[in-house]
């Protein structure tokens, strides 16, 4: 009798054992791929608006070679009808992970939730999104990129440092990056907030130069003109990007004026371009906003397909770099 007991509690072990194996092995088939089979991540990119954008798309591309993942890479050409198409059809392909940088905030429900539904785990990467209804966290495993805000107060705090005005009148032109991006919207936020502490600092024009050289100077030249009719002296222009500050240069030499010096001029990013500019004496300053996330991209995507449980934001470092340590910063740039 004893030992039939044992017999039978021995049988129930074992059958448990069984039958949590298999309850694992489930999950592991949703999670893991075999090891002779390359990870797939699709990536719709933005476009190739800027130095930055240019950086960051061969960041990618590198990382995704050196990490062995094969990548399908999908370039929207600034137009978001074309990220959503690209990314149905990586839904379609069945990719391990969808990564994208979206090129405005607003406008991902639908092709998100179809990507939820296809159990294909979504990385943004360099900007977010926010959801019509629901919550905007629950259709992307992780965001990687900068904080934006904080980049705009660091042009402003760079600003008044700089200045050192108190009461004498500060006239401000702003281009802003594309309407109704992560960057555009909340590097105007950071860079008001500390405005808001220095009344005698005034944005006095403000247009979008959809973060392109061509745009930039294009913006910039109606800046000037209209600043003339209207008897206003610009004191500083603010660019969202350096691109944007790289073609504004551009209008305000036309204009027979000299940029850095008639015009202040801080713009972000942190480009080449933007040192050779400061070591020209044509830009004052500019704040880094790091575009190679190609190896934590393609460190995230193996730690998802290998179930591991990503950090929801992922904050990219980065400093502020004036004219004066331009000459030396230059030689150490990777972008
Ligand atoms: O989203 C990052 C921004 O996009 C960069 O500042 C700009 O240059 C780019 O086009």
């Amino acid at each position: 009798m004893a030992k039939w007991k044992k017999v039978t509690i021995a049988l129930s072990v074992g059958i448990m054992m069984l039958a949590l194996a298999g309850c694992s092995g489930a999950k592991q088939e949703t999670t893991t791929k075999p090891a002779d089979k390359k990870i797939v991540l699709g990536f719709s990119q933005i476009g190739a608006e800027s130095e930055w954008r240019t950086a960051n798309t061969e960041s990618i591309k590198a990382s995704a070679q050196a990490a062995g993942i094969e990548l399908k890479f999908s370039d929207a050409q600034q137009k978001q009808e074309n990220q959503i198409k690209a990314i149905r059809s990586f839904i379609q392909q069945k990719v391990d992970v969808i990564a994208f940088s979206p090129v405005v905030e607003t406008g991902w429900d639908a092709v998100l939730q179809e990507a939820k539904a296809a159990k294909i785990p979504v990385i943004l990467t360099d900007r977010s999104i926010k959801m019509s209804s629901g919550n905007a966290e629950d259709y992307y495993v992780t965001f990687m990129g900068s904080d934006f805000v904080e980049e705009g107060r660091r042009a402003g705090k760079w600003l008044v440092d700089f200045m050192k005005k108190d009461n004498e009148a500060v006239n401000i032109v702003e281009l802003q990056g594309t309407v109704g991006s992560a960057p555009a919207i909340d590097r105007k936020a950071g860079f008001e907030e500390i405005l808001k502490q220095h009344a005698n600092y005034k944005v006095i024009k403000s247009q979008t130069g959809d973060f392109t050289r061509a745009k930039g100077k294009e913006v910039m030249e109606s800046f000037l003109k209209s600043a003339k009719a209207d008897g206003q002296k610009i004191d500083v222009l603010y660019a969202h990007n350096d691109d944007m500050a790289i073609g504004a240069i551009q209008a305000i030499e036309e204009a027979g004026l000299k940029p850095g010096k008639d015009i202040i001029i801080v713009s972000i990013d942190g480009v080449k371009g933007a040192f050779e500019a400061m070591i020209a004496g044509k830009l004052n300053a500019t704040i880094e906003c790091s575009p190679l996330l190609g190896d934590q991209l393609m460190t995230a995507t193996k730690d998802l397909v290998a179930g591991k449980t990503l950090d929801k934001r992922i904050v990219t470092k980065e400093g502020v770099f004036p004219a004066e340590v331009a000459s030396k910063e230059l030689p150490n740039r990777k972008y």
